[in-house]
């Protein structure tokens, strides 16, 4: 599945009900915020993308309609699922052709609401895959930075797991909508670099001139994207994602605020994806491990606050 279709609102006036939802759908591996109120909601969602809006029918502000084209006319892209103590069929047939999702009747089982998130994500992730094909720029460029990485098996897979990473922390962050889909795609385009550097280096023993050469990646990576304007917002993050909270990173040296925020999301969501996975060199570390690890850098590699929010993530 597309870990980028997997934020979910939760919404419902009993902190308890939210509270349960939320659980349940964490631990099937969604990001998830609540909202007490249709109002809260709608808030949310004039900053944050949701893809999956799971709300009382009968919500203290905005029942029903009201709140689906309350949801609408601020931009909401997301699958609408209504939970109802007592669903009249007419009317739920009425909002489903004006576009909910579905209804889950009270009382419910848990496998049937992750059965509905689950398809409801789906439904997204094919909404998404179209427009990408439409716009004819997110298919080929994901297609261009897996062919990068995979020059080394390793690698495999590195920056899209990067770009989830990077998401979660986002989101966690609270960055606006905008500056999310900015920080994902430089998140995919991290290491694009690494195509100037010779195959046969990446992940070997390494010399301390081909270590130079390495380190030059996010250079060339930020000189590739300064060629297509589309890539403009994403420059300082590629440019910068491997500076240290402390100055000791590179290519400038730059410290603690002075690193671009998207520079430092994506700097421990790498290193996160690197210790966690088998290398030529060494094996992986389990994610207890690397959680440990990370902590430890807090204030010297790694900016304290995003590994705060890195902690309550993973
Ligand atoms: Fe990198």
């Amino acid at each position: 599945m597309d870990e980028g279709q997997k934020n979910t609102l939760i919404v419902d006036s009993d902190f308890h009900i939210r509270q349960s939802i939320k659980f349940f759908l964490e631990r099937d591996g969604y990001i998830v915020d609540t909202a007490g109120s249709g109002q809260e909601a709608i808030e949310k969602i004039k900053t944050f993308l949701f893809n999956v809006i799971i709300s009382s029918y009968n919500l203290p502000d905005l029942k029903g309609a009201d709140f689906l084209n309350a949801l609408q006319n601020n931009g909401s892209t997301g699958e609408l699922i209504f939970i109802s103590d007592a669903p009249d069929v007419k009317e739920a047939i009425s909002l489903i052709r004006k576009g909910v999702f579905d209804y889950l009747s009270k009382p419910f089982e848990i496998d049937k609401m992750s059965f509905l998130v689950q398809r409801a994500v789906e439904k997204q992730r094919l909404i998404n895959e179209i427009i990408n094909f439409k716009s004819g720029f997110w298919g080929p460029f994901k297609h261009l930075v897996e062919t990068i990485d995979a020059r080394d098996h390793f690698l495999s897979g590195h920056s899209e797991k990067v770009r989830d990473y990077a998401l979660r922390i986002a989101y966690e962050m609270g960055i606006q909508k905008k500056d999310v889909k900015d920080i994902e795609l430089a998140a995919l385009a991290h290491d694009i670099g690494m195509i100037g550097v010779p195959v046969l280096m990446v992940g070997k023993g390494l010399s301390e001139k081909d270590r130079e050469q390495i380190n030059m990646h996010p250079v060339i990576g930020a000189r590739i994207l300064a060629m297509n304007p589309v890539f403009a917002a994403t420059i300082p993050s590629v440019l910068h994602h491997h500076e240290a909270y402390d100055g000791s990173g590179y290519p400038k040296g730059l410290k603690g605020d002075d690193i671009p925020l998207g520079a430092r999301i994506i700097n421990i969501a790498e290193i996160f994806d690197a210790i966690t996975t088998d290398r030529s060199y060494r094996d992986a570390m389990s994610i207890d491990r690397a959680r440990t690890e990370i902590i430890k850098d807090s204030g010297r590699k790694f900016h304290p606050d995003v590994v705060e929010l890195f902690k309550k993530i993973f």
